[in-house]
């Protein structure tokens, strides 16, 4: 099939490159490092992130152009070497690149396919930190995945939208981008004036110089890549604070604001209700970015500020997004195949939320999606491939699970294991394994049942099993 050759091909040109770089000798004194691997080797995505290094923080410079969609771009990349590094990769995928530094030294680039090759003038040594910087231009990609949906940089007169679960994040810059290395993260962008840019995190007051106007946004809690989000448009953004004093900052287009606005002022109330269920909020802001419908096919929980066409804003949609902020962005997934971790804890979480908001029970919700034969496919564990990664096991038994755990636990234990969950992985990664080892330490029993027969099973078990 296509996607095999296309992988073929990759391949072909990657050993190629390597075969290129490893013929570079090194310079006198240099430490013979090896190179960082171009992929982690994820189940479902081998290529995506990188070996070798862990990044800290990603600086984002960047000036666009709606007229003609040109991106022009800087990206300050700080990372820790794990290994001796003579050469390393970063995802990055279309954009030119004008030239790479590290640690102020001009460096060597390789493209090929969606990895950018850097060797450094001198070898990095296992535990430094070093700074690279890569200055690029160009259209970003629109990225059409395997299950059909758009993400990367998508564009719509005069607006763009950037989105990266699970892999735009490389249309618009170059980083490891696989959840399991999660940074902090400044982005400076500047539009023309009139036109407003809007990322996660903290704002600082835009200014604008002559006629254009730039804008910085800061994460200071750790992001998977997957989850920066980049609006640009003629957006009415606004902040407006919780009773504890947390910003929630909204942006949303002319064309939504009417239609939006009721429920963007019900943020704070869908917040607190995820609170006592979940634990504290896990970042410094909150928020969301509504655009027309049309310009994306679904919501995405954007670290911070998640992201939903007009006709996906609903309540239940809206409550998924902000649960994913603890399930799926605090806790983000080792690998995309624990993505039950993230879309059956959110699902669960908005059957709760309906339940509580005088909707059907959970009971009901539960039973209902046993009926769905769409559900049944394969285990919630185990995506067959990339495909499958937002598919209906993933979201409805991911969520089954959770209410079979429950039945075993009882409602007190059941909570208390949500909210211990939260805690114990904040701000980290977290695997199927880990999830499970929790739950039989935490409530010191032995569920093996629970898991074989919702988890990893093939079949559809007994209803009560
Ligand atoms: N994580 C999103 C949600 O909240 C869905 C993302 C779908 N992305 C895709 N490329 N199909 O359910
Ligand atoms: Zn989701």
């Amino acid at each position: 099939d296509l996607s095999a050759r296309c992988r073929a091909a990759v391949a072909v040109v990657s050993a190629l490159s390597a075969v290129a770089l490893a013929a570079c000798v090194p310079g006198p004194g240099a430490v013979r490092g090896g190179q960082g691997a171009a992929g982690l080797r994820d189940p479902l995505f081998p290529k995506l992130g990188n070996g070798g290094y862990d990044v800290q923080h990603y600086g984002l410079d960047l000036d666009y152009d709606p007229a003609s969609g040109h991106l022009a771009g800087t990206a300050e990349i700080t990372a820790r070497a794990t290994q001796d590094l003579s050469a390393f990769h970063l995802d990055f995928r279309g954009l030119t690149v004008a030239d790479v530094t590290v640690d102020g030294r001009p460096a060597s680039a390789n493209r090929a396919g969606g990895e950018l090759t850097v060797r450094p003038r001198r070898d990095i040594r296992e535990g430094d930190r070093f700074r690279t910087v890569v200055r690029y231009s160009g259209v970003p990609e629109t990225v059409t995945d395997a299950d059909g949906s758009r993400e990367g940089w998508l564009r719509s007169d005069g607006a763009a939208l950037a989105v990266g679960e699970p892999a735009g994040s490389a249309s618009w810059f170059p980083g490891n981008h696989h959840p399991s290395d999660k940074a902090t993260y400044a982005v400076t962008v500047s539009v023309p004036r009139g036109l407003r840019a809007v990322a996660g995190g903290e704002p600082r007051a835009p200014r604008t110089e002559g006629r254009r106007t730039v804008q910085s946004w800061r994460s200071t809690e750790p992001m998977a890549g997957h989850l920066a989000v980049l609006a640009i448009g003629e957006l009415r953004v606004e902040t407006v604070h919780t009773p504890s004093g947390l910003p929630v900052v909204t942006a949303v287009s002319p064309e939504a604001e009417e239609r939006a606005e009721p429920l963007l002022r019900r943020i704070p109330e869908l917040l607190a209700w995820c609170e006592e269920r979940f634990g504290p909020y896990p970042f410094s802001s909150a928020g969301a970015i509504v655009v027309p419908s049309g310009d994306l096919e679904y919501a995405l929980e954007t670290q911070s500020r998640p992201v939903f066409p007009l006709d996906r804003f609903d309540e239940p949609t809206l409550l998924h997004e902000l649960a994913h902020q603890w399930f799926g962005n605090s806790v983000s997934p080792a690998r995309w195949s624990d993505i039950w971790l993230n879309e059956g804890f959110a699902t669960y979480a908005e059957w709760l939320w309906q339940a509580d908001a005088g909707g059907p029970s959970v009971a009901d919700r539960f039973v209902e999606a046993y009926g769905d034969d769409g559900n049944w496919a394969f285990p919630p564990a185990e995506p067959p491939g990339p495909a499958e990664l937002f598919a209906p096991p993933v979201y409805g038994r991911g969520a089954m699970v959770l209410h079979r755990l429950r039945a075993v636990l009882g409602d007190e234990e059941f909570f208390a294991l949500l909210r211990g969950w939260a805690a114990e992985h904040r701000h980290g990664t977290a695997s199927t394994a880990d999830f499970t080892a929790y739950a039989e330490r935490r409530s010191g029993r032995e569920l093996s049942q629970v898991w074989d027969a919702w988890l990893f099973g093939r079949g559809r078990p007994p209803l009560t099993d």
